[in-house]
């Protein structure tokens, strides 16, 4: 009876290649513009932002859905973009740090981690960022356990942890102080479809 090889135990480099896949066209849509990308379909979103459109604010850290460098929001929620194939972000809403440059929630954190002195180094930022935006977002009054937790899966190797849960504290009494995050209507009040209650803020990706 044959004895069979098994795969594994042969040396590398005497195992079959493994053919890689062909390319293919993808249609994203990233930060409110449809984009078009050709690559193979388990290309991290990473690469295809930071490599295909230019957009270099989401990083790379550990490449293992380990670190939160590489945050972005999926349809609003934060998800690691060096974890998601490009196959998967296909029919949804790719937001970047970027994307939310002139989201007033995020301006305000920005002012926040500014005054608070949050980043060290700066590496993880962007990633910590975007997951307050969308803590922010759907809570104003979070207290420290749920920014804590909201930040679990952002990693900060100078040990800034400190100081970003105090910003991120800081940015929400702020935003409940100017009553909400958004943008006020000319006559200072609300939007008349809005029916949230003053100071709410509104879950990113969600309609009005
Ligand atoms: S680079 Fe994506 S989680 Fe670390
Ligand atoms: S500020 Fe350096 S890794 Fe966070």
């Amino acid at each position: 009876m044959s004895q069979g090889h098994d795969q594994t135990s042969r040396p590398e480099w005497t195992r079959p290649r493994a053919v890689p896949e062909p390319e293919a066209v993808f249609r994203l849509q990233v930060n409110g513009s449809s984009r078009e990308v050709t690559c193979r379909r388990d290309t991290p979103m990473l690469y295809v932002l930071r490599n295909d459109l230019g957009l270099t604010g989401s990083r790379f850290g550990c490449g293992l859905a380990q670190c939160g460098a590489c945050m972005v929001l999926l349809d609003g929620h934060p998800t690691p973009s060096c974890d998601l194939p490009v196959w998967a972000a296909e029919g949804h809403e790719v937001t970047t740090v970027e994307g939310l440059s002139d989201d007033p929630v995020m301006r305000t954190l920005q002012d926040a981690f500014i005054d608070r002195q949050a980043a060290q180094c700066g590496y993880c930022m962007s990633g910590i960022l975007v997951s307050a935006c969308a803590l922010l977002h759907s809570d104003d009054e979070p207290p420290r356990h749920a920014i804590a937790e909201a930040l679990d899966r952002n990693l900060c190797r100078c040990g800034s942890h400190g100081r970003v849960l105090a910003a991120v504290t800081d940015a929400a009494r702020t935003m409940r102080a100017h009553g909400s995050g958004d943008e006020p209507t000319q006559d200072g009040d609300r939007p008349q479809h809005d029916d949230r209650p003053q100071g709410a803020a509104r879950p990113l990706g969600s309609t009005p």
